[in-house]
């Protein structure tokens, strides 16, 4: 990479591993890896620590001492930034779209567990939130604060150099010469890092974006000025463009955190097949956007294939009172 590029913290536990999923290998006919990017930490595990080294660095480096940043509830993002303010001794405030009294489960028990001040906020304030930032901000200047602002997901070009970083550990940990990669994409900055990644370092990978929320129009946009920001900011040879990129819709089921008993059941099975735990909300609807790639022959027999494990559990386990009698029925 060029030297114009961000220093990143030293946040994540890298390199994680690779591992081969023999039994669903076997299945879909397919030479299927999985990057455990779950196990990238203990309570900051998930894809959110890889961006979260960059968005913080940057933090730091303007003397700012406070966090904001937002999400719903159950955001694997704002419970890994939370514990990496904790770890930091920054002070965090997030800003969630829920209740204040959603149960205190999953990711929402361990954010408040690691102190973020949390302003529990509508759809529509949630849809306004530069305003609630900007407020923020000022409020927390005026009591002698500095305060850093961190998009949703942590999803701009600083936070998606987490995952241009990520192509290079994957090429050099792995002999494999993937042919797909397939990964969720939730606010954007995941793929986008991933696309950008396999640019510089050459990889020849076609990878494949399932949405969770939105659309690929919609993601069009987010990718478009993710893009805009690193040409700009980092990469200015950079030829990569939007339509360059990969998003794959149908896979968002009920909606954004919704999960069906096929979805459930799936999820079970798969853990049971092979060990790998997905959760509800991003990777299991990733891995059901794999299996439809298999099986409309857009992944041929035979092919190499990466997917990433992005993490989720703890929107897993706050997401557990969903799970009934009948998902665990065969
Ligand atoms: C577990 C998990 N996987 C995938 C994603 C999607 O990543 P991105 O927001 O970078 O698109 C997220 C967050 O949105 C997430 O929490």
């Amino acid at each position: 990479m060029t030297p114009g590029t961000p220093k990143p913290l030293s946040l994540a536990q890298l390199p994680t591993p690779i591992e081969r999923l023999e039994a669903p290998s076997s299945r879909l006919g397919v030479n299927l890896f999985v990057k455990r990017d779950d196990l990238t930490g203990g309570i900051t595990s998930g894809n959110k620590v890889r961006k979260l080294e960059y968005s913080l660095a940057q933090a730091l480096s303007e003397g700012c001492d406070v966090i904001l940043s937002c999400g719903a509830t159950q955001t694997n993002h704002g419970r890994a930034l939370a514990a990496l303010c904790a770890q930091l001794n920054l002070k965090c405030q997030l800003f969630l779209l829920g209740d204040k009294s959603d149960q205190h489960l999953g990711n929402h028990l361990l954010t408040r567990i690691l102190g973020a001040q949390i302003n529990y906020i509508d759809l529509h304030q949630y849809k306004d939130r530069q305003k609630l930032f900007q407020r923020a901000k000022q409020d927390w200047q005026q009591k002698g604060h500095k305060a850093f602002m961190i998009p949703t997901g942590a999803s701009d070009a600083l936070g998606s150099f987490g995952y241009v970083k990520a192509v290079e550990e994957i090429a050099q940990q792995s002999s494999v010469e993937f042919d797909h990669v397939v990964v969720a994409v939730g606010s954007g900055g995941t793929l986008v890092g991933l696309a950008v990644g396999n640019a510089v370092f050459e990889q020849n990978w076609k990878i494949h974006g399932i949405t969770v929320c939105d659309d690929k129009d919609y993601f069009g946009q987010v990718a478009e000025e993710i893009l805009d920001g690193l040409k700009k900011e980092y990469l200015p040879e950079l030829s990569l463009c939007v339509q360059d990129l990969n998003f794959v819709d149908g896979f968002k089921g009920r909606g954004y955190g919704r999960s069906d008993t096929r979805l459930r059941r799936q999820l079970i099975q798969l853990a049971q097949e092979c060990g790998l735990v997905l959760d509800p909300v991003y990777t299991m609807k990733a891995w059901q956007g794999l299996e439809s790639l298999v099986d409309r022959s857009v992944i041929r027999p035979g092919e190499n294939v990466l997917f990433i494990h992005t993490g989720g559990t703890g929107g897993l386990l706050g997401h557990g009172g969903n799970f009934g009698i009948q998902d665990f029925e065969s």
